[in-house]
């Protein structure tokens, strides 16, 4: 009767751990299976406990089912050991073939290419780069640069001021609006020309439209030294508009009119578009009507100005010049809208 029990519990142990095995779904689940049958406490082990009041015959007998039992467990365990081996090893394949997993790739602001391509330019014919205050005092913004208090620039209106105490000898500060403040600070900083500076920062206006930004950004050239003529200032803004724009690209000036500067000219160069001709396909070049661009203000260095930074105008003479940075940009890529560099739409920005 006893026997007839044990062999019952053997045959259901068996059914009962082929079920559990064949449904296991990990090689966890099955070293837990493995514990729960053939472990020191396991299923096969209480088994043999049941079977020590058999009679011999029959305890030889049961003993035998039972390890018959264990071989065929451990059979299955193992078994399926494998085949979990294998299909995780099928899953966690590497296939070299396969294509990369593509990463958006970054790219420097358009605004950072353009400095480092401008000061590369200017410092293969010996300009330096300097950099000076974005916030500044009006002496410098202003009054240095032969602009008295009454200029219209000075204005509320037209420049940024802050509500920092004034200081008894350079006046108010201000948020410049032209990086010209750099040149009678360069003049005080060298004391002897020669002087060869480019001058890169942000300036400040209360402008918003498609050709201007509140905060936007300029680069200042500076000459000085003994008989600088015009002809030095045409021959240098010729050299960096081939390089910057192109071999074919011409310069012209025009009369314009700045207090620091006399003569003073607006720079133009050859349309990047129409080269020049006014003419695209036949019709009137859309971009400049006139087969010119305006580049920026320029001129010969005011004696007041050099007096300002110390310098003898009846010894030196120098010219400077100020062109916008976002604006050379549009010029040679043909950007329609200023406000494209600050939209942080990255489809812009993937352009460069
Ligand atoms: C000046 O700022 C003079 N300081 C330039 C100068 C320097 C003349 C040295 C002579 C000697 P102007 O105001 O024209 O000049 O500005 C120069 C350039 O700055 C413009 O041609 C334009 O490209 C850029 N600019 C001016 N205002 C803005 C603005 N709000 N947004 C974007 N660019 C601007």
């Amino acid at each position: 009767m006893i026997y007839n029990i044990a062999c019952m519990d053997i045959l259901l142990l068996q059914k009962d751990a082929q079920k559990k095995i064949d449904g296991c779904a990990s090689l966890n689940d099955l070293e837990q299976l493995h514990t729960a049958y053939l472990g020191k406490n396991g299923e096969i082990n209480k088994l043999l406990q049941t079977i020590k009041d058999l009679s011999l015959d029959d305890k030889k007998t049961a003993g035998k089912q039972i390890n018959e039992l264990k071989q065929t467990l451990t059979r299955f365990l193992s078994e399926k050991k494998v085949s979990l081996t294998e299909k995780q090893s099928n899953e966690t394949k590497f296939d070299v073939t396969l294509p990369g997993t593509p990463f958006p790739r970054g790219t420097l602001h358009p605004i950072t290419i353009a400095i480092s391509e401008i000061s590369a330019i200017f410092e293969k014919i010996g300009f330096i780069r300097m950099s000076y205050p974005e916030i500044d005092y009006e002496y410098f913004a202003f009054e240095a640069l032969n602009m008295p208090s009454t200029h219209a620039a000075r204005d509320d209106f037209e420049t940024t001021f802050l509500s920092t105490p004034e200081n008894k000898t350079y006046g108010r500060m201000v948020l410049t609006p032209h990086t010209s403040n750099g040149q009678v600070r360069e003049m005080l900083r060298v004391k002897n020309p020669p002087i060869r500076m480019i001058n890169i920062g942000k300036c400040y206006r209360p402008n918003w439209d498609p050709t201007h930004t509140p905060m936007f950004h300029q680069f200042e050239g500076l000459c000085v030294d003994k008989d600088i003529t015009i002809a030095h200032l045409k021959g240098t803004l010729d050299y960096f508009v081939k390089e910057y724009f192109g071999k074919d690209t011409m310069i012209r000036l025009r009369p314009h009119h700045f207090q620091f500067t006399e003569p003073s000219f607006e720079v133009d160069i050859t349309c990047t578009v129409c080269k020049g001709t006014a003419v695209v396909n036949g019709n009137k070049c859309k971009i400049c009507k006139s087969g010119w661009l305006e580049l920026g203000g320029t001129g010969m260095t005011h004696p007041n100005v050099l007096k300002a930074g110390h310098i003898d105008p009846k010894i030196y003479s120098g010219w400077a010049f100020g062109f916008g940075i976002e604006r050379v940009i549009m010029m040679k890529y043909g950007i329609d809208d200023i406000r494209n560099y600050y939209s942080g739409d990255v489809r812009f920005l993937n352009l460069f």
